[in-house]
């Protein structure tokens, strides 16, 4: 059992690694937990106006989530699906954070592409149409998450649909905020302002 736990362990580690607030912090563009949506995530990353740093995020948040996936099935058979869930939970629920972190989008594509690649595709396929049909980054994320367990299940993989499903469902969980603007009218869309109301 040590070996398991010792998987659970990394993968929780790995996605607790908040790079948004990190990258965003060291290049002295403020503390993100203060700006637009106050999430750690590469759109909020964007409201500073630093679309390198955005990049360099959304690209990090991605790839520690296909690495725990790696990792997971390298040291555990089996061992990929629980070590990429667990770096998803590290991410939304941060213990350096008070577990208050971000929306998971970036972290699940990593994972679901790490998993089965063919599903990775669809979800940045969904995340981009859904991105700039919309023009609302939420849309896109959850609209991609969504699509995974989906994806997974068109593919025949339904060992994957579970975690794939839960992984979305908490991602839909996380932009309740969004979710709520969304309904009021006051969700912003990427590009068209700096500050998310709340
Ligand atoms: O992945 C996060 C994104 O979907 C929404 O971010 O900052 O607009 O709440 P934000």
């Amino acid at each position: 059992w040590l070996l398991p736990a010792f998987v659970l362990l990394i993968g929780y580690l790995l996605g607790s690694i908040p790079f948004g607030l990190l990258l965003t912090r060291f290049a002295g563009a403020g503390d993100l937990r203060k700006i637009g949506s106050g999430n750690i995530g590469a759109t909020n990353v964007l409201r500073t106006g630093r679309k390198g740093l955005a990049a360099a995020t959304l690209l990090l948040d991605l790839l520690k989530g296909g690495a725990a996936v790696l990792v997971g099935a390298a040291l555990v058979e089996g061992g990929g699906p629980m070590a990429g869930a667990m770096a998803f939970i590290g991410h939304c629920y941060p213990v350096w954070l008070r577990f208050a972190g971000g929306k998971g989008v970036a972290t699940m594509m990593g994972v679901v592409t790490a998993l089965y690649w063919p599903a990775g595709i669809v979800f940045a396929v969904v995340w981009l149409g859904a991105l700039f049909g919309t023009k609302w980054s939420s849309v896109g994320g959850m609209a991609a998450a969504m699509s995974a367990p989906v994806a997974m299940w068109c593919f025949g993989r339904i060992d994957l649909v579970p975690v794939a499903l839960a992984l979305a469902l908490i991602v839909l969980w996380r932009h309740r905020e969004n979710i709520a603007r969304l309904l009021r009218g006051t969700e912003p869309k990427v590009g068209a302002s700096k500050k998310a109301p709340t």
